[in-house]
């Protein structure tokens, strides 16, 4: 099957050299190291009657690109992972979750995008995004870009910033004067979710480490908690939510720390902690709320109105020229990145 697959694709490649449209892509060849990923000439995305074809400008290099190239994925999810992206290798080799660029052609029943439009956009669990050209449907999550950021800015927008939309709004429905409490304050969702929690009128605590303290402070963090000192689930204080971009604070650990009428909002969750939310949300007056934040237009739209009023900003650590992705990746893969880290093409 996988044979027949890479045969399609090479003969899809021979034809677009004929036809001279091929583009270059980061193509991750096995799952491993970031070595494993290449500049390699492949066909262009075609454009279907309701799709967008966007010339990628910039686009990032995720934690969750990270986990889908080396396959270091939460317990529970290796062999979910490889059936559903590919047992020996990635099916979709070009990863890449988010994107921002201008739209170079369009198709016949497309009305809301023209061509020179500058947009921005989640590839999903299509991926696709470390390419030259991505095609997107219309009615998928893709934006206007807001005019006061740069393509770097906006490539690095939309997932940590939908993620974090998605689980502080949507799920756990914050209120202004409530306490939350980030762990993973200073990386790219942690940076989003204090900035989002904060505009919304929130009291945040933000836990990262002292190195990053000043820079959290500053996004909007009321207090910090160096996690090399201090175990938040020990101390006194209670939150009406916790979120957990980290994966090392479970549950269990962290509950006399959740107020009652608590949100546990497990951003990166084991199969067993994921399960369990889903079959027992409740636990006592706390909620246990797990999941993949879904890939909605109408959060790129709430981004971009964040994005104008100033409210939010997402910070970028590196930027990369696009022949150096396995540079960008090798920052991703030390789990210590701050912000976000772009990738120009
Ligand atoms: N569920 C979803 O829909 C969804 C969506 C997107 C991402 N994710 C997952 O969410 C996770 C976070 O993604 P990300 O992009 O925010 O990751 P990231 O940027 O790679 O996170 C790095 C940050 O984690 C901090 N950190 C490392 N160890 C820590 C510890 N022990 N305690 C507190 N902070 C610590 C580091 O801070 P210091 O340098 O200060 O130590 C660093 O700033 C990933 O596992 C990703 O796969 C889930």
């Amino acid at each position: 099957m996988a044979d027949k697959t890479y045969a399609v694709k090479r003969l899809l490649l021979s034809r677009a050299m004929a036809d001279g449209t091929t583009m270059k892509a980061a193509v991750c060849q096995r799952y491993g190291p970031p070595e494993v990923v290449k500049i390699a000439d492949v066909a262009r995305p075609s454009v279907g009657d309701r799709d967008v074809l966007v010339r990628v400008r910039a686009t990032t290099v995720t934690a969750g690109d990270w986990r889908l190239r080396s396959g270091n994925v939460p317990r529970g999810f290796k062999l979910i992972l490889r059936l559903g992206f590919g047992i020996r290798r990635p099916r979709q080799p070009i990863l890449g979750s988010e994107l921002a660029g201008v739209v170079e052609e369009v198709g016949p029943a497309v009305r809301r995008f023209k061509p020179g439009d500058k947009v921005f956009a989640l590839c999903g669990a299509k991926m696709g995004g470390h390419a030259q050209f991505v095609s997107i449907g219309e009615d998928a999550a893709i934006a206007h870009m807001p005019p006061n950021v740069s393509f770097e800015e906006a490539a690095a927008l939309s997932l940590a910033g939908a993620t974090a939309l998605w689980f502080l709004r949507d799920k756990a429905k914050v209120k202004a004067g409530e306490r939350v409490l980030i762990n993973g304050a200073s990386g790219g969702v942690g940076s989003a979710a204090v900035q989002i929690a904060k505009h919304d009128g929130a009291h945040v605590t933000a836990v990262c480490s002292s190195t990053n303290a000043g820079w959290v402070k500053a996004l909007g963090a009321e207090r910090v908690i160096d996690y090399t000192k201090e175990d938040f689930a020990k101390a006194q204080d209670r939150y009406d939510i916790i979120m957990d971009t980290v994966g090392n604070a479970p549950f269990r650990r962290c509950k006399p720390a959740l107020s009652p009428g608590g949100r546990f909002l497990l951003v990166v969750n084991t199969l067993a902690e994921l399960l369990g939310a889903l079959v027992r949300p409740r636990r006592g007056t706390r909620r246990l709320i797990g999941g993949v934040a879904p890939e909605r237009a109408e959060h790129l739209l709430a981004l971009r109105e964040l994005v104008e009023s100033g409210a939010f900003r997402p910070h970028i650590e590196r930027v990369f020229p696009f022949e150096r992705i396995v540079d960008a990746y090798a920052v991703v893969d030390s789990g210590r990145k701050k912000g976000n880290v772009v990738v120009t093409l």
